[in-house]
């Protein structure tokens, strides 16, 4: 179960940061274009926020399985219990709840152009958090592979 569980969390992010992107480009080219907002547009809006829910729960599970997460002042003065316990749980929370008011924004903006323009500014910063707090596997502390 475990095992399972990094393996599908770690292979996830790239399902999940590909739809971002797209998400992210179309946001950007429509706005730029003054396109008309099209179902199609809110979907590719919805399937990354809802990649990031499952990434979310995912990571909420693991959280409380990993012997990476160590509960305890200890942790915060080893640099890598200290990141999963807090950093990387942190960081992927602002990540996921901009893109969550993105995909909101995204709908409910007070005209279409604004809505492409705040769902892809929400994104991008969701982008940004997330590149930072994915443990990649060139800082080799913290033990993560590709996928
Ligand atoms: C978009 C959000 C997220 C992304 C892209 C992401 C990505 C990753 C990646 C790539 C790893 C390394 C997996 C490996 O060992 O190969 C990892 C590990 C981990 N993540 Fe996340 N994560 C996200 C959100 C979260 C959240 C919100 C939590 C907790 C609340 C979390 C908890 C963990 C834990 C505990 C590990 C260590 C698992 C282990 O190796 O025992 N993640 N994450």
């Amino acid at each position: 179960m475990y095992d399972f569980l990094v393996h599908f969390h770690s292979g996830w992010r790239w399902v999940f940061l590909i739809l971002l992107v797209l998400a992210l480009v179309n946001n950007l080219i429509k706005w730029r274009q003054n396109a008309t907002q099209t179902p199609a547009d809110q979907k590719w809006n919805l399937y990354a926020m809802s990649a990031a829910h499952l990434q979310l729960i995912v990571g909420f599970i693991l959280y409380f399985i990993s012997p990476k997460v160590q509960f305890g002042g200890e942790s915060m003065s080893d640099p890598v219990l200290r990141f999963f316990l807090v950093e990387h749980m942190i960081t992927m929370l602002v990540a996921i709840i901009l893109i969550t008011i993105g995909y909101s924004r995204g709908k409910r903006g007070e005209n279409e152009t604004a809505r492409f323009r705040l769902a892809f500014w929400f994104y991008l910063g969701g982008l940004i958090f997330v590149l930072a707090g994915i443990p990649w596997p060139w800082k080799e502390a913290y033990g993560a592979g590709w996928f």
